[in-house]
């Protein structure tokens, strides 16, 4: 594949020149600007059925003819969309049915996005169809690089249609009620079902608290989602083996199941917009980094694209900042470093009308290039050229940690002990900060993803164990590996049924070495602490009543009737040892203990002096990656002379960041 086999590091943006159709000129004068900025690749059609196809049946594919001819003849790719983000209003009108209904039953009427059935055969037939058109029209396109399969799939549909399609779904999965009945544990408040016809999905009005229903409405359209994905490349696929396929992913939007939609992809591509400048920069960065490490995850460590980033502000928070001069350059070369191929914008020219006519894009109302953000965008453009070996490298990680999307929904959905203030993505990152903090590439994998590659495995609240995870885990464990496991681990099945013979269950509580008798929960007010390496360090949240069964206690509880019992254990199980950390806390303990776990493993850092905070220092490949985040400037000590690659100078002895400064040193 061409896109493989010849990696480039791409600088785009999403790209509506459907909106600029009365005005020729502009088309011109973008393409000219594009080369200007550098851009090798825009999005385009995301949102362009109803220019396609105006009315039923009769297609104008004339302007995208000839965009799609005038990127060619510029050297810029594009990243052709298939339409289904965004059916035009005839066709909604016509067949209704093709639109979603809500959770109380009420069926959506034409408008926004994103508003089609899921499993509507119809929008199947239609959606398939067109991308058929699409990919025979332009199969060899010297412009086509790359499938942008619709826009940020998301959302879910509570018709007639998607309720008959779940009991199928439910069906297939359980083959008799009888089994059903036993996963969801039917007999509590009289839920045993006869027939798979008396089950509804999930409904504010209906059936809501069986978790392991739940669960199952979550995995149903999150198969939906990937089932509509296939139906849409099916069609790509026969037509254009060659050219790659990917979908614009969200964060961690939990509605999908995205470490299953992933392996769906050729490469997977995210929507990245952090909230610079909402309080501590350093913090902003940090969880940034998690995300692009959870999709350097989803494919087992290969490159992905940020597909969209705004260039300046975004139009959707209540307060929507300006990036400060040099934070796009930090956010292009942050992905970077973490395992992109690209830098996108979210997008190319503001429109002059409707919703997003104020959001951020790489040209202005002005029209002209002679803005901050237009040189902002420039100079990435340079870097990206610059950088071009780097593309489709991989990025060597001594460190995992186990973010799993079904756990996510489990912890989600579950009743039980901190209701108020159980999260989970949080508890993740604050384990995840510092190992970015000392440098330390982590990749962030599912449950069911290979550990054996890690020195370091780090699994925060693995409530829910799928089938055969505890088992991996064990394996791991004895074959030298090293495991941290969190309160609230090991306590349920993929149908949310408790493990019965003590918490951690499945076998962990050997390997762990310990027995979770009960978790206790704190109101905000409550104190408790732990005293480890000599410190105190305050307990939040949640605390796990341990009875170290072999384990070695190395923090105890300081108060309440559990005082003096333990709180963070370590086992020896084979060659390898587990961790078990009994409690929640806001980070001071959870920084102190995996810094002591990285010196003790002595992770393999890029740079061996102290970080300033605030400062990132990441590899990937040959290349050292320092960016400051903060405002401030930061220096370095450095163990060698280098090449920062950014500026072709030499660096030894000490590398001098400026506000919001980078280095790429090799
Ligand atoms: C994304 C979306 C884009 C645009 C952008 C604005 O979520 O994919 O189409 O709306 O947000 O920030």
């Amino acid at each position: 594949m061409e896109f493989f086999d010849h990696p480039r590091l791409w600088h785009g943006a999403d790209y509506n020149p459907e909106q600029w159709r009365q005005d020729p000129a502009v088309l011109e004068e973008d393409i000219r600007l594009m080369k200007q900025a550098g851009i090798t690749i825009v999005s385009v059609g995301i949102f362009s059925w109803s220019d396609l196809e105006p009315t039923e049946g009769v297609c104008d594919f004339g302007w995208l003819d000839e965009v799609m001819d005038r990127l060619a003849a510029a050297g810029i790719r594009a990243a052709l969309a298939t339409p289904s983000a965004a059916p035009p209003p005839w066709m909604a009108v016509r067949y209704p049915e093709i639109l979603r209904a809500d959770e109380r039953g009420l069926r959506r009427r034409y408008g926004v996005r994103q508003q089609h059935c899921l499993t509507s055969p119809l929008y199947r037939e239609k959606t398939a169809a067109f991308n058929r058109r699409l990919a025979e029209r332009y199969k060899d396109h010297p412009a086509l690089a790359l499938w942008h399969v619709s826009n940020e799939y998301g959302g879910e549909c509570f018709c007639p249609r998607c309720q008959a399609e779940f009991r199928r779904w439910l069906k297939d999965r359980y083959g008799g009620i009888g089994e059903l009945n036993a996963a969801w544990w039917g007999s509590f408040w009289s839920h045993r079902y006869s027939d798979f016809e008396e089950i509804s999905a999930p409904s504010p009005v209906g059936e809501n608290l069986v978790s392991g229903q739940n669960l199952d409405w979550k995995r149903f359209v999150s198969d939906c989602h990937i089932a509509f994905f296939d139906n849409e490349i099916a069609p790509l696929r026969e037509l254009t083996p060659q050219i790659p396929v990917t979908a614009n992913l969200m964060n961690t939007y939990p509605g999908i199941d995205y470490q299953k939609f992933a392996r769906h992809m050729d490469i997977v591509s995210w929507d990245n917009y952090p909230t610079w400048h909402r309080g501590d920069n350093a913090v902003v960065a940090q969880q940034t980094a998690f995300i692009h490490d959870i999709y350097r995850g989803l494919r087992d460590g290969q490159p992905f694209l940020v597909m969209e980033s705004t260039p300046s502000q975004v139009n959707w928070h209540g307060v929507n900042k300006l990036q400060r001069p040099g934070v796009l350059r930090l956010s292009a070369l942050q992905g970077l470093a973490h395992g992109s191929d690209s830098m996108q914008y979210f997008q190319w020219r503001k429109g002059r009308g409707s919703h997003e006519k104020y959001h951020g894009a790489v040209v202005d109302h002005v029209g002209h290039p002679h803005t901050r953000v237009f040189r902002e965008v420039s100079e990435v453009g340079a870097v990206l050229a610059r950088m071009q070996s780097l593309a489709g490298t991989g990025k060597e990680s001594p460190a995992a940690l186990i973010y799993d999307w079904e756990n996510e929904w489990a912890i989600r959905g579950m009743n039980g002990f901190n209701n108020e203030r159980r999260t989970y993505q949080p508890v993740c990152e604050r384990y995840h900060a510092p190992l970015w903090r000392a440098g330390i590439s982590t990749i962030c994998i599912g449950e069911e993803q290979d550990f054996t590659p890690y020195r370091l495995l780090v699994a925060p609240m693995l409530y829910m164990l799928k089938d055969g995870v505890a088992k991996r885990l064990a394996e791991y464990v004895a074959a030298g590996g090293n495991l941290v496991l969190t309160y609230m681990s090991g306590m349920t099945d993929s149908h949310d049924l408790c493990f019965r013979g003590g918490f951690p269950g499945e076998g962990l509580r050997q390997v762990c070495g310990v027995w979770a008798e009960e978790t206790d929960a704190l109101y905000e007010e409550d104190r408790q602490s732990v005293t480890f390496g000599g410190v105190s360090y305050p307990v939040r949240r949640s605390c796990d009543l341990l009875h170290a069964e072999g384990a070695q206690v190395l923090a105890a509880y300081d108060r309440d009737f559990y005082a003096g019992t333990p709180a963070v254990t370590c086992n020896r199980y084979g060659r390898g040892r587990a961790w078990y950390v009994g409690f929640d806390d806001d980070g001071a303990f959870t920084s102190a203990f995996m810094e002591e776990l990285i010196r003790e493993l002595d992770l393999p850092r890029p740079l061996p002096g102290p970080i300033p905070y605030g400062v990132s220092v990441q590899q990937r490949g040959e290349r050292i990656f320092l960016l400051n985040f903060l405002d401030s400037p930061a220096r370095l000590p450095l163990p060698a002379a280098y090449t920062d690659e950014l500026t072709g100078g030499r660096v030894e002895g000490e590398a001098q960041l400026p506000p919001y400064g980078a280095m790429v040193l090799i």
